[in-house]
């Protein structure tokens, strides 16, 4: 796998085939190489939850988009689903077997950028992105080739019609965008998004003084009423 946004889509054009799938590069070549950590390496969108939302937007299917960004967020990944349907005998990967979930703590990003999934996960395990089990397997890759898989599945589920129950976001996010994201009424300095606000506004001093977390952008006088 190049990149988990490539990987993604040679599974799915794999599962299709035969069909007009097979005209889709995959490999070395693949249009999806881009998604690879995070964009370029910026470590920005995960390249999972990126292949997945562009299939289904090549399906037509692109409102199905904010439920996988959603399943991404709130899941402690790795999930078992892989070691489940784990056979020594029909798997072709040379490079790497998944490792069992009894040796590893799977963690909930709570957001989709890869910087933050991954820096969480290798932080819980007291893993570097190269370290491996001792018997070759990389944690790190085991770990971003299981959410491929485990994203494809939800994906296909998704595509079936089986129902999905939005997480959402937390209370707190949502008392955030209730202020700076809603719209027409919404307080200046204005936001776009719905990703965890705590995850990077974190200043105590500000949630202290003002009963919201800001930091970053210059000061915060008071918490004015919109
Ligand atoms: C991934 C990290 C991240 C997340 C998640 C995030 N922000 Fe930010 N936000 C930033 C950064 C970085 C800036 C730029 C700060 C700067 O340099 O001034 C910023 C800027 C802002 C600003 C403008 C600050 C100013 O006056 O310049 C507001 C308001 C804001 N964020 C609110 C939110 C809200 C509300 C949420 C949740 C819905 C949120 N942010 C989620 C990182 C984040
Ligand atoms: C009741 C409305 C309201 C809520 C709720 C609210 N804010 Fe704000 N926020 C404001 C207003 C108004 C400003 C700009 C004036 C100011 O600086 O006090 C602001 C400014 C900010 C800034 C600019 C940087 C700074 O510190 O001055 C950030 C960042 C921010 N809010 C983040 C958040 C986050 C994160 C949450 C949720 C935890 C949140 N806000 C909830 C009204 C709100």
């Amino acid at each position: 796998m190049s990149a988990a946004a490539s990987g993604l889509v040679e599974a799915m054009q794999i599962a299709h085939a035969p069909s007009v799938w097979d005209e889709i590069t995959i490999g070395p070549t693949s249009w999806f190489v881009y998604g690879g950590g995070g964009v370029g390496g910026t470590g920005s969108l995960c390249g999972v939850p990126n292949g997945v939302c562009l299939v289904l937007n090549m399906c037509g299917q692109h409102s199905l988009a904010s439920k996988v960004m959603d399943y991404y967020t709130w899941t402690p990944f790795p999930t078992n689903a892989v070691d489940l349907a784990y056979d020594p005998e029909t798997w072709h990967s040379s490079k790497q077997v998944p490792i069992p979930l009894e040796y590893l703590t799977p963690t909930v990003a709570e957001s989709p950028l890869c910087h933050v999934s991954i820096s969480k996960y290798c932080a819980a395990n007291g893993v570097t992105l190269a370290d491996t089990d001792g018997q070759g397997n990389i944690y790190k890759n085991d770990r971003c080739a299981k959410i491929a898989c485990d994203l494809a599945a939800f994906a296909l589920e998704l595509m079936q019609g089986v129902s999905y129950t939005s997480h959402g976001v937390s209370a707190q996010t949502s008392t955030c965008i209730g202020c700076h994201n809603s719209s027409a009424d919404s307080v200046i300095p204005a936001t776009q998004g719905n990703m965890e606000c705590a995850g990077c506004h974190t200043d105590e001093a500000v949630i202290v003084q003002n009963g919201h977390w800001g930091g970053g952008g210059g000061g915060h006088p008071g918490n004015k009423p919109k």
